[in-house]
């Protein structure tokens, strides 16, 4: 399990049964206790602590009547969806392509294609669209101006991304300097203090 990272780990669960696309990005490390009844499409991203039910442990009620009873459903999720922390999937349902679930989220019916799920249960709120768009406006602010990005590459695996890395951090300490209340002292401090407890961020 060790050698595998955020993206390398869905080839542990296809292993176990799992179809999972190209370019997913997934925290847990587990897929529920049927993993063969998981699909996941291309570039999807599952957060920390999302859980996958596969099975409904209610007919437990029924085993008085059928002593071995037990009843299965699969979870599909298509392709570019975003799985937030800790939401919690049921079975027999399918969340549609460019969707997204929030953070908590009980989802128990079908996420229709570009659609904003969120609560317990889910439910469609806002559109995906505009979500998008404020997403942007907020990356046009927090992006670090001076940050070097090959034409070919991202983020993630451009060369620069320790120093892209380390240049992140000081702009939004610079942003929300307010907010965290950081005089120009004490801004200098924290940077230090910062580098200091991350010493891998070069
Ligand atoms: C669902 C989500 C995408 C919505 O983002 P948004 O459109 O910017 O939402 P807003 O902050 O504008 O909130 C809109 C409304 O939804 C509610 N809301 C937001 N997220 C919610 C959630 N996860 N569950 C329930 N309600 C939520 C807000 O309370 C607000 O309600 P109101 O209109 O009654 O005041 C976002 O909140 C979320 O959960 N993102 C995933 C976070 C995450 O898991 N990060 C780790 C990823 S690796």
């Amino acid at each position: 399990m060790r050698k595998y990272d955020n993206y390398t780990i869905a080839e542990y669960f296809r292993k176990q049964g799992a179809q999972i696309g190209e370019g997913c990005y997934i925290i847990p490390r587990n897929l529920g206790t049927e993993p063969y009844l998981v699909r996941i499409g291309n570039h999807v991203t599952i957060a920390k602590g999302v859980t996958f039910i596969t099975h409904d442990g209610g007919a437990w009620i029924a085993r008085d009547e059928y002593l071995d009873i037990q009843v299965f459903g699969p979870i599909i999720i298509k392709d570019n969806c975003v799985i937030g922390q800790n939401a919690i999937l049921f079975p027999n349902i399918k969340v549609g392509p460019n969707s997204i679930v929030g953070a908590g989220s009980v989802v128990i019916s079908d996420v229709p294609p570009n659609t904003i799920v969120m609560g317990v249960p889910a439910r469609p709120f806002g559109s995906i669209e505009r979500y998008k768009q404020k997403c942007i406006e907020q990356w046009k602010q927090q992006k670090p101006p001076d940050c070097l990005i090959e034409p070919d590459k991202n983020w993630w695996n451009s060369k620069h991304f320790k120093e892209n890395r380390e240049k992140l951090r000081k702009h939004l300490l610079n942003i929300f300097a307010e907010e965290l209340r950081l005089s120009s002292t004490k801004l200098k401090d924290t940077l230090n203090e910062n580098k200091r407890c991350y010493p891998n961020i070069q």
